[in-house]
């Protein structure tokens, strides 16, 4: 099935209607899955606002029956390392949220052993019933999460490595340099993201476009991971007019 596109010339109203579709996620009270990475900023400061104009009781029940899990973390930083996703989504949502520090689940970038932590986490999220609406970003090579070139369809939550272009591309937080982007993370896979109730991709900017072209407008092959998205039955993509340059779109 043809996913249902969006394409929005404007970056307020491309992060506003994301938020309007995490704000009625969280509300329908099945875990969230969260992601990180530039293309959500405006995206997590548009749910902030909103969050903020609800009235105080509405407030209230949603910060306290906030269940949420993002979908990957760099191995070896302190949850407190701003460069950590556990430190992004702090400053991002926790603090100024006022979320206790679990609300936010991420996997455990200092845990000894990054495998059974892989595990953990996927059995925690399972436990929890598994994600109701997945946001999702898209790498410049293709990747979701940190599901890297060649990824099967079934991959499940792991420790990977990470592809040389992902630690380019992520270089900016770590005072430019590359070498500097630790060399795994944790992730969920391909099998938790395609097994939540609905997806949600987002994805801007000009840099993007050929890499979405292949992601929604070619088979799906391991090569390019986003491209199993294309498999789920209810996958919304919203995209800015910069991103969507090089669909096919009828
Ligand atoms: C990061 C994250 C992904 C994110 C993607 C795009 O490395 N692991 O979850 O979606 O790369 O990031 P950006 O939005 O900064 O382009």
């Amino acid at each position: 099935m043809a996913p249902a596109l969006t394409v929005l010339a404007d970056g307020q109203q491309l992060a506003a209607l994301v938020a309007d579709r995490l704000l009625a996620a969280l509300a329908s009270g099945r875990p969230l899955g969260l992601a990180t990475g530039r293309t959500m900023e405006p995206v997590y400061a548009a749910l902030r606002h909103r969050i903020a104009a609800l009235p105080p009781r509405q407030r209230q029940q949603l910060l306290a029956g906030w269940c949420s899990f993002n979908l990957d973390e760099y191995v070896g930083l302190e949850p407190e390392d701003p460069r950590s996703f556990a430190g992004v989504m702090a400053a991002a949502l926790g603090r100024p949220l006022q979320l206790p520090a679990d609300r936010l689940q991420l996997p455990d970038g200092r845990a000894a052993d990054p495998d059974a932590e892989a595990r953990r986490y996927s059995a925690a999220l399972a436990a929890a019933g598994g994600i109701g609406l997945q946001l999702l970003g898209l790498g410049s090579n293709g990747h979701v999460g940190f599901n890297e070139p060649p990824c099967a369809a079934d991959a499940p939550c792991r420790c990977l490595p990470l592809a040389a272009a992902t630690r380019e591309q992520n270089a900016c937080a770590f005072g430019g340099d590359p070498a500097a982007v630790p060399q795994r993370a944790i992730s969920l896979g391909l099998a938790e993201i395609l097994a939540a109730d609905q997806l949600l991709l987002v994805v801007t900017g000009a840099g993007k476009a050929e890499i979405l072209r292949r992601s929604l407008q070619e088979p799906p092959c391991p090569e390019v991971p986003a491209s199993w998205l294309q498999r789920h039955p209810r996958l919304e993509v919203v995209v800015d007019a910069a991103a969507a340059a090089a669909l096919q779109l009828r």
